[in-house]
């Protein structure tokens, strides 16, 4: 198994360097385990997604896209199992206040009892008996603040499809098997968030539930299965970096027949760690939706004359989790031929870069930036570019090399002339000569690959 370094601390500050990730309300001390995405976090995570919805969505005809709200009717929550199972076993410390799981392997003894150990400060017998705590944001609707208005920040977007499952199969008059995506905001009170945006407590979440006639599930749970590790080979993301692992009963979910995860190496202590959940959730939210809102979720199958509930093989990944994969995967530091200097790459696959390309005047005279910036203005409209005549030329590379741009274009004393900039690609470092009117074509080929 290759042991692959820890960038963590690197990757953390080239994000808040080239605004990348930022720290939540950074400047009143940040919010726990909340992160911003700076202007090329936007770009990167808008491709991550774009390229999600593009191949569940639109180049399919059995998916529909959905966009179902934040905030639903709390009997949702009952039904789906989280007010009551979502829970992590929580101890507390009487003397430091500090909370840990109950399974914490850094506590000593067992909680309750005098032998067991704070692992913060140490003392003994303070630790309490473990107490359930619910990870689900909780928060009140209208101007009343009491029980009956409670409501909840949703922890995943799965069951805004659940309940919208008539809706969408009635209007789009779909077929089972069909499926129904959606992207949005998720919230959980991670007791133990961090390794940067890896466990946050706001997050995303890109969701996919196929609907199919039982007895079918376990084909298409293998189908979608290899479909989503395609995908993920598809980022870039190293081969030998990824893999499968399969819940065993005492993993799986209240929900889940079968389950598989697919891991990424992220190196260092951390290692092999989920990003996408592929489950097979059998019939078990369509039919508790059905009981608690009394309400008949059944599909009826005019061919075969007969009504029945659906089982679900669901696809759930994280956008935020598979940008820091995609950022772990493509973070490099390399010395460079004949130059004293080595360079810091982020060897991101062209179609996710947050710019595609850099455009520089190689001096600043003899028209070069005039020409240079209309190139920029003329390319804008296919892909992000960004100029820059700021330093020496060396130094405009390595800064576009740090932000993972797969190309650089240069102005240079011959461009006026024979109408050709030179062409730079971050991997190889090679440079060809390409005719302006070219560019666009060049460039724009190389990125949808
Ligand atoms: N509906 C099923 C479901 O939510 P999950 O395995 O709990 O399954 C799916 O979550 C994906 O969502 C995870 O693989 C991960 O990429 C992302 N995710 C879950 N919790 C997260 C968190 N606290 N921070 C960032 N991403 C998270």
């Amino acid at each position: 198994m290759p042991n692959h370094p820890d960038v963590m601390d690197k990757l953390v500050s080239l994000c808040k360097r080239r605004g990348f990730v930022f720290q939540s309300s950074e400047i009143y001390g940040g919010t726990g385990s909340v992160w911003d995405y700076g202007p090329l976090g936007v770009e990167l995570k808008r491709n991550l997604q774009d390229r999600w919805w593009q191949a569940m969505v639109r180049q399919r005809d059995d998916i529909e896209g959905l966009d179902s709200a934040i905030l639903m009717h709390p009997r949702v929550w009952e039904a789906s199992g989280h007010v009551g199972g979502f829970v992590d076993p929580l101890v507390d410390c009487r003397n430091c206040k500090k909370r840990f799981r109950a399974d914490d392997p850094k506590i000593r003894g067992t909680p309750g009892t005098p032998d067991a150990q704070c692992p913060a400060c140490g003392v003994k017998g303070t630790l309490s008996e473990p107490r359930l705590f619910n990870l689900m944001f909780k928060t009140f609707m209208g101007p009343v603040e009491d029980s009956a208005s409670i409501i909840y920040l949703r922890p995943e977007t799965a069951q805004g499809t659940y309940v919208n499952f008539l809706n969408v199969q009635q209007s789009t008059r779909q077929r089972i098997p069909f499926g129904i995506a959606q992207i949005g905001k998720a919230f959980r009170n991670e007791i133990t968030p961090g390794n940067f945006i890896f466990r946050t407590r706001e997050f995303e979440q890109m969701e996919m539930q196929f609907f199919v006639e039982p007895g079918t599930d376990m084909k298409w749970f293998e189908y979608w299965k290899e479909e989503r590790m395609k995908w993920h080979r598809g980022l870039g993301l190293d081969e030998n970096r990824l893999q499968f692992h399969q819940h065993g009963k005492d993993e799986l979910a209240h929900y889940a027949r079968a389950a598989f995860d697919v891991q990424f190496d992220f190196g260092g202590s951390l290692g092999f760690q989920e990003i996408e959940g592929i489950h097979n959730r059998g019939d078990f939210d369509l039919s508790r939706h059905q009981q608690f809102s009394g309400k008949k979720l059944e599909y009826f199958d005019h061919a075969a004359n007969r009504r029945y509930l659906p089982y679900v093989v669901e696809t759930a990944v994280g956008p935020n989790r598979t940008l820091l994969a995609v950022l772990v995967n493509g973070y490099r530091e390399e010395a460079v031929e004949g130059e004293t200097e080595g360079r810091t790459v982020l060897g991101l696959h062209p179609a996710l870069a947050p710019v595609k390309s850099g455009v520089f005047p190689l001096v600043k005279k003899d028209g070069m930036p005039e020409m240079a910036q209309r190139i920029a203005d003329d390319l804008r409209a296919a892909f992000p570019v960004f100029y820059d005549d700021s330093g020496a030329i060396g130094r405009r590379y390595r800064r576009q090399d740090e932000v993972g741009t797969p190309f650089c274009i240069t102005v240079d004393g011959e461009s006026a002339g024979d109408n050709t900039v030179t062409v730079r690609e971050r991997d190889s470092l090679k440079q060809e000569r390409v005719t302006t009117g070219q560019l666009a074509t060049y460039i724009g080929e190389r990125i949808a690959a």
